[in-house]
């Protein structure tokens, strides 16, 4: 479609272009019932992907509403894992190189949400791909076809920060009436099922002396860890490490009392979180306006936007166009007659799913091009882009 100088053009702002071996193979990992050799295209032995994230209250680090990142770790499909895997590739100066690579949008989300609570946060980054990252077989130099220093470093960051995007851990839980307290105490099967729920598939989650601090998402992937697409799997092992009830600490309480008063009761459903009636859904990508979703559910830029109607549901609402009933299919947003309704809430006025309010296309729609919008960005869906609700 666009022609090449464009798309470099394009690429500048975001990502240096990455040339991984275009994937054919759709087995998923762990989950083949024959050989299949290529594993540039099959993570293999760590077909397990986990990604794991961090509530850090004592001390805080990262947003006091928002987990932040562990890290992207391949599991063996039987719970075990290789560490260590490439000590040629234990590099040095992530952060300088990155930025080199003109990576900066990258660095500054990583310097948000990838913190360490010990050291230097450019120090754990290396830690997680010194230790996990060289174990990914699809992430291998040799799995490029014209392979440029530290691509696949690169790709590792990149590929876990974006899954880490489709799973916003707090969002989840305050839906769910589970937020931070100093007081109240949650019970381990409580939190598990609210982030089952959001996940599709059971979750790993740690406690340490009963303060939970950890969530665990297992995925099995189709195609590599840089292009491919992660799916939700049931976890490999059971480790998790809390149990009864435990506690879930403010991060800005820092185990005292906090001196702003905070209410910690399950959040009383106010007239932004489930809208009634009809209205639009308009799309925000890079803080701008830029078309709207039509009836079908695509993202289009040129047509009149499909009026949508809101009806209470469960937790949240459902959506329906004059196609029939929305729901998310495959990932793919979808309006159609034979769709199942889901379950959808706003978060901070956007259409949220499963918690987390940003959606995917391949490219921002010109003329009368529609783009299909998903939950994840994976096979190439770079653009992302918000659906805000306008009631009409
Ligand atoms: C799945 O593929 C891997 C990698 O080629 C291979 O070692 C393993 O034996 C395969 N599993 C089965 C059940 O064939």
């Amino acid at each position: 479609m666009f022609s090449l100088p464009l798309l470099l053009l394009g690429g500048l702002a975001s990502t240096v272009s990455a040339t991984p071996k275009a994937c054919s193979i759709t087995t998923l990992s762990c989950q083949n019932t024959t050989v299949v050799s290529d594993l540039c295209c099959f993570n293999h032995p760590g077909g397990q992907l986990l990604l794991t994230q961090f509530w850090d209250s004592e001390p805080a680090t990262g947003p006091s509403n928002s987990w932040t990142i562990h890290g992207l770790w391949p599991d063996r499909c039987d719970g075990t894992y290789d560490s260590y895997c490439d000590s040629s590739r234990e590099y040095t100066n992530l952060r300088s190189s990155l930025i080199s690579a003109g990576e900066n949008d990258l660095v500054d989300y990583m310097e948000t949400y990838w913190k360490s609570n010990s050291g230097t946060d450019e120090s754990f980054w290396k830690h997680e791909w010194d230790k996990h990252g060289t174990c990914i077989s699809t992430l291998e130099t040799s799995c490029y076809t014209s392979y440029t220093a530290r691509e696949e470093l690169i790709d590792y960051l990149h590929a876990t920060v974006d899954l880490f995007k489709t799973r916003n851990t707090y969002n989840i839980l305050s839906s769910a009436g589970i937020t931070p307290s100093s007081s109240k105490t949650y019970t381990a099967s409580a939190i598990k099922s609210a982030l089952q729920a959001a996940h599709g598939k059971a979750v790993t989650i740690g406690c340490k002396s009963g303060v939970f601090n950890e969530v665990w998402y297992h995925y099995n992937v189709r195609g590599s860890v840089a292009t491919g697409e992660f799916v939700p799997a049931a976890p490999d092992g059971t480790k998790d490490t809390c149990s009864g009830s435990v506690t879930y600490r403010p991060k800005s309480g820092g185990g005292s009392t906090p001196t702003t008063t905070t209410t910690n009761t399950t959040p009383a459903p106010t007239s932004t979180s489930v809208p009634s009636g009809s209205g639009y859904l308009n799309a925000v990508t890079s803080g701008s306006s830029k078309g709207c979703l039509i009836s079908a559910g695509t993202w289009y830029v040129s047509g009149t936007c499909a009026t949508y109607t809101a009806a209470a549901s469960g937790a949240g609402f459902t959506l329906t166009s004059s196609k029939g009933k929305c729901g998310v299919t495959s990932g793919k947003f979808v309006c159609s007659s034979s769709t199942t309704a889901a379950v959808f809430t706003l978060v901070g006025g956007k259409l949220a799913y499963n918690g987390v309010s940003t959606w995917y296309g391949s490219a921002v729609p010109s003329g009368t091009t529609q783009i299909d919008v998903y939950t994840t960005s994976a096979s190439g869906r770079t653009v992302a882009l918000e659906l805000a609700w306008s009631g009409n």
